[in-house]
């Protein structure tokens, strides 16, 4: 007799939220506790603009990048190697830039293009887990993870996070620069009309503004080992 075991898929942590909340960090240091793999989502769309650019395509023509989003060469690092290759280059800081975040905002309304990816992004659910980070994870990519969060924390509280790290990297910027370019991009990730930022309905909501990083990872750690012990 073939006896067919029931394999449940490999678990997957969703953590969602607009940028500048403490997903990134919050989602790596996550994924290493619990020796489970990563997904930067973000990270697939801004080097999707990165390439459209290169390729000299508007980031407007949503059939030519939706056509080059499914046959993209990118190569991410493993473990704590954050490094980031599209086709033979290095393009890590590349699209970290403020710029490089607009684009991907940008290319990110387009239907096709999310559609293009999104296999793409399950592909990664690999064993023993996958922490995915990003907007829709818990909504449209992964629905059937076993904990969501959603991290949110004030824009101001953002924008005075994101402006020290600039700062700290020797990056000259203006904090009411920043805190406008959060706004409008919280505008058209939560307005668009395809996967807007929001929580999914079971989702759990973290305001981290008053909130240390370690405080936020053992209150994620706490939700995943509730669901698996
Ligand atoms: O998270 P990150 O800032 O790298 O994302 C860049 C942009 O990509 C976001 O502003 C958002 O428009 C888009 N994005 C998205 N869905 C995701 C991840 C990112 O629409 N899952």
């Amino acid at each position: 007799m073939i006896e067919i075991a029931s394999r449940a898929p490999p678990p997957v942590l969703a953590i969602d939220g607009p940028g500048g909340a403490g997903k990134g960090t919050i989602s790596r240091l996550a994924a290493e506790r619990l020796n489970w793999h990563y997904l930067d989502s973000g990270a697939l769309y801004r080097i999707l603009a990165l390439a459209g650019k290169l390729k000299g395509i508007a980031l407007s023509d949503e059939s030519a990048l939706s056509d080059i989003a499914s046959k993209l060469d990118i190569r991410f690092g493993t473990g704590s190697d954050e490094r980031i290759w599209l086709e033979s280059s290095e393009i890590t800081d590349q699209i970290r830039t403020e710029q490089a975040g607009a684009a991907a905002s940008a290319v990110a309304a387009l239907p096709a293009v999310r559609a293009a990816l999104l296999e793409r992004q399950r592909a990664f659910r690999r064993m023993p887990g996958l922490v995915a980070d990003g907007r829709d994870m818990g909504t449209v990519v992964f629905t059937d993870a076993i904990v969501k969060v959603f991290l949110t924390a004030s824009a101001q509280e953002r924008a005075d996070r994101r402006y020290k790290q600039l700062i700290a990297k020797g990056i000259d910027v203006k904090l009411c620069d920043l805190l406008a370019d959060i706004q409008t991009r919280d505008d058209r990730d939560s307005n668009r009309a395809i996967a807007p930022l929001r929580p999914a309905a079971d989702a759990v909501l973290i305001d981290t503004s008053s909130m240390s990083i370690d405080e936020v990872l053992q209150k994620v750690l706490g939700l995943v080992d509730l669901q698996t012990s």
